[in-house]
């Protein structure tokens, strides 16, 4: 039977090369299965640690991209600035009692494999090609 939930296999396909992006995306693959797969009422709880999560991600990925003088942080930003709203206003949802499951189970899911593959490649790509080194 094909799960309802969207699940993202994690494994050396979908590693960039910087560790601590890779160590990141691993913790992010964990939370959103584990999102995809909760009951309603348990989501709130993991949706909060998924925003503080993504929160601090997003910080040292950008710290990444201005010290390597990035080309293209604006828009990497503004998309991480995107999400952490969207976050925000399903987290609003899920408190007034919405399970929000086209969210956990394909919109979410669907925007990191896609996010994983456009920008997060490119800037991974670009830091290790400008020095970067942990
Ligand atoms: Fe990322
Ligand atoms: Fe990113």
């Amino acid at each position: 039977m094909i799960p309802r939930h969207a699940v993202i296999r994690w494994g050396d396909p979908l590693l960039l090369g910087v560790g601590f992006v890779d160590h990141d995306h691993c913790e992010a693959v964990e939370m959103i299965n584990r999102l995809a797969a909760a009951a309603p009422s348990e989501r709130l709880d993991l949706a909060r640690a998924f925003a503080r999560h993504c929160a601090g991600h997003f910080a040292r990925e950008e710290a990444m991209m201005v010290k390597t003088g990035f080309f293209a942080l604006d828009p990497h930003r503004d998309e991480h600035r995107r999400v952490i709203a969207q976050l925000d206003e399903v987290i609003g949802a899920l408190e007034g009692g919405d399970p929000c499951e086209d969210y956990f189970a394909v919109e979410l899911p669907q925007w990191f494999l896609e996010h994983r593959a456009t920008m997060d490649y490119v800037t991974s790509g670009f830091a290790l090609e400008h020095g970067w080194a942990e």
